[in-house]
């Protein structure tokens, strides 16, 4: 019963959060509209107005990046499971991500069981939970490094799962933030939300998806994705 009750406050604010945020989204568009209008008049303006300018716009970015984040976050799915590949969803994801890899000269390699049976995924979503996965292995990474994505098939006696796996070799995580990443809402970034791996989690729960990662400090970390064949 106290689960009961719990869950349904837990729907209510998903929900309030949801038109809280949609309510927000109206004046910060007005907000960006007219910061995108006095930019037009970059030349006439002084050096300092247009900094702040530029640094409002990408304050604005990131507004806007937290708050599509949550509003995933707490849309309900009506898509269902269907038979997708994953290696094809990976590299729909690298199309995607390609540009901002390239902009820190990072090169990402792939190495991808071309025989793997279909997973059972809802597509979009799946996309969405392999970018923020590479998205977070560039920011870990120094520039001109390297990510390796794999996928592969791990059979034990008579289970099959299918083994989605980033590995980057970047900073890592330190020991003590690895039981606050996992708790959730963390970040380690001065412009991080600690929102994506929580959608991740969520999105992957939905899927029936196993989700866990290792790391060493300073030396790079992996993210694995597991599905049930
Ligand atoms: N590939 C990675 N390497 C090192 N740390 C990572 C990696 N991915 C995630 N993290 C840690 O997990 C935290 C939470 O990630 P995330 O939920 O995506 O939020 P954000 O990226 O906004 O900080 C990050 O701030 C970082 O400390
Ligand atoms: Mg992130």
């Amino acid at each position: 019963m106290d689960d009961l009750i719990q869950n349904n406050k837990l729907t209510i604010i998903g929900k309030l959060t949801a038109s809280l945020l949609h309510e927000v989204r109206n004046p910060l568009s007005a907000i960006k509209l007219n910061l995108d209008y006095m930019k037009m008049s970059e030349k006439e303006l002084s050096g300092e107005i247009v900094e702040s300018i530029n640094s409002s716009l990408e304050a604005f970015d990131r507004i806007n990046h937290i708050i599509a984040d949550i509003l995933d976050f707490t849309k309900k799915t009506s898509a269902s499971l269907k038979g997708t590949s994953i290696n094809k969803i990976t590299e729909r994801a690298l199309e995607i991500i390609y540009s901002t890899a390239a902009k820190k000269g990072i090169l990402i390699e792939k190495h991808f069981d071309e025989n793997l049976p279909p997973i059972n995924a809802i597509e979009n979503k799946l996309l969405q939970v392999i970018i923020n996965l590479i998205n977070n292995a560039i920011e870990a990474s120094s520039n001109k490094s390297k990510i390796i994505i794999r996928t592969g098939l791990i059979e034990n006696s008579d289970v099959r799962k299918i083994k989605w796996e980033v590995e980057d070799f970047g900073c890592g995580i330190k020991p003590g933030d690895v039981q606050k990443i996992k708790q959730g809402y963390f970040t380690s970034k001065s412009e991080g939300s600690g929102v994506g791996l929580m959608v991740c989690k969520s999105l992957l729960d939905e899927m029936k998806a196993e989700f866990l990662f290792d790391s060493v400090y300073g030396k790079g970390s992996k993210f694995y994705i597991i599905f049930k064949v």
